[in-house]
């Protein structure tokens, strides 16, 4: 029986895991969560899951889990994930990004268990990317242009670091934007989709406010982004680094686009100006060939269907998610 643990399992990608791991057979998943974190995402697998309660900032709290549970995989996603809030917060992310990994990777050594881990890097990391870098390669250099982006390399180096230093089996992947059902509505897919939905719910006005609407991303569904993670331990070797993404770039306006025409609304744009940030990434469309090779992996969710699949959890959403 493999043993995985999954830090962030209450999150979206983290959720998103567990559901894919669940499907396979001698497999044992545990999470690990804080005591205050939000459980909508998890009610459906709750007992088949072992949670521990930890907080990664605590590194005494981290190493009793490790010592505990003795995994064979872990999947480390927990993160302070949105970049606004890094601006607000620059120190919070910093700490938990970086000291709970640090705190995590410390426990594994000191426990003296040789798990595969996985380490959640991002795409944001190449940050200020220039003309003729784009599609963007693992080679590519990394001109982080937030806090949280400062805080990915932080993790992605450290990363590094600990398997050059010690061996351990650390396989970084560095994930461009994905999304799907049970995406947090302050990422900007879901934040439309949940503006679309309360305008067809005749709870809000047919006004949808936006930020840049011109950076371009690569987005890729979440479900099929965590196939990835799995095909990362089970495929990809440790000490390389990975880009996860479908190589496809869009303007924010063309996805707003989609979700409006896919919805069928008559609706006004209107940019509220505390939707813009101090500096915006312009332009991540990346190439996956290191990973595809290595792996085999192939998105397999068309954007269209995960944006229509986003509508409609927003549709059915219960109360717990708003
Ligand atoms: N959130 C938000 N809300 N973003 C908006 C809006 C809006 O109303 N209008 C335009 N945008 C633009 C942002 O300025 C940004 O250029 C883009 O939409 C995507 O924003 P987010 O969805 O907040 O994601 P992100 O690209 O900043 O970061 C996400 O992807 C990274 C991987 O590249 C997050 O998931 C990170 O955790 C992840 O590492």
């Amino acid at each position: 029986m493999t043993r995985v643990l999954i830090t962030g399992i209450t999150g979206f990608a983290g959720s998103h895991l567990a559901d894919y791991l669940l499907e396979k057979k001698d497999l044992k998943v545990y999470g690990i969560k804080r005591w205050r974190s939000r459980t909508e995402n998890i009610e459906h697998f709750i007992d088949k899951i072992e949670f521990y309660e930890c907080d990664l900032r605590d590194a005494s709290s981290v190493r009793d889990v490790v010592e505990e549970v003795k995994p064979d995989m872990i999947f480390h996603l927990a993160a302070q994930s949105f970049v606004p809030t890094s601006w607000n917060a620059p120190m919070e992310s910093l700490e938990t990004n970086i000291m709970g990994e640090l705190n995590l990777f410390e426990a594994v050594r000191r426990t003296k268990i040789d798990p595969l881990i996985q380490i959640a890097a991002s795409s944001e990391e190449y940050g200020a990317v220039r003309e003729g870098e784009v599609p963007i390669r693992e080679t590519t250099p990394l001109r982080p242009l937030s806090p949280y982006a400062v805080s990915k390399v932080g993790q992605d180096m450290l990363a590094y670091q600990y398997f050059k230093s010690y061996g351990m089996r650390i396989v970084r992947t560095r994930g461009f934007n994905h999304t799907g059902p049970r995406r947090p509505s302050v990422f900007v897919c879901s934040d439309f989709a949940k503006q679309i939905v309360d305008i067809e719910k005749g709870i809000k006005k047919p006004v949808i406010e936006v930020g840049n609407l011109e950076a371009i991303r690569d987005f890729t569904d979440v479900r099929d982004m965590v196939r990835g993670y799995w095909l990362a331990l089970s495929k990809g070797t440790p000490g390389e680094v990975y880009n996860i993404c479908s190589g496809v770039g869009r303007t924010i306006e063309e996805i707003l686009s989609m979700l409006i025409s896919l919805a069928g609304v008559k609706v006004d744009v209107k940019v509220d100006e505390r939707r813009l940030r101090p500096s915006d990434v312009l332009c991540l469309i990346g190439d996956s060939t290191k990973f595809k090779t290595a792996t085999g992996w192939q998105p397999k969710i068309a954007f269209e269907k995960t944006l229509q699949d986003l509508l409609d959890f927003w549709r059915k959403a219960q109360k717990a998610y708003k």
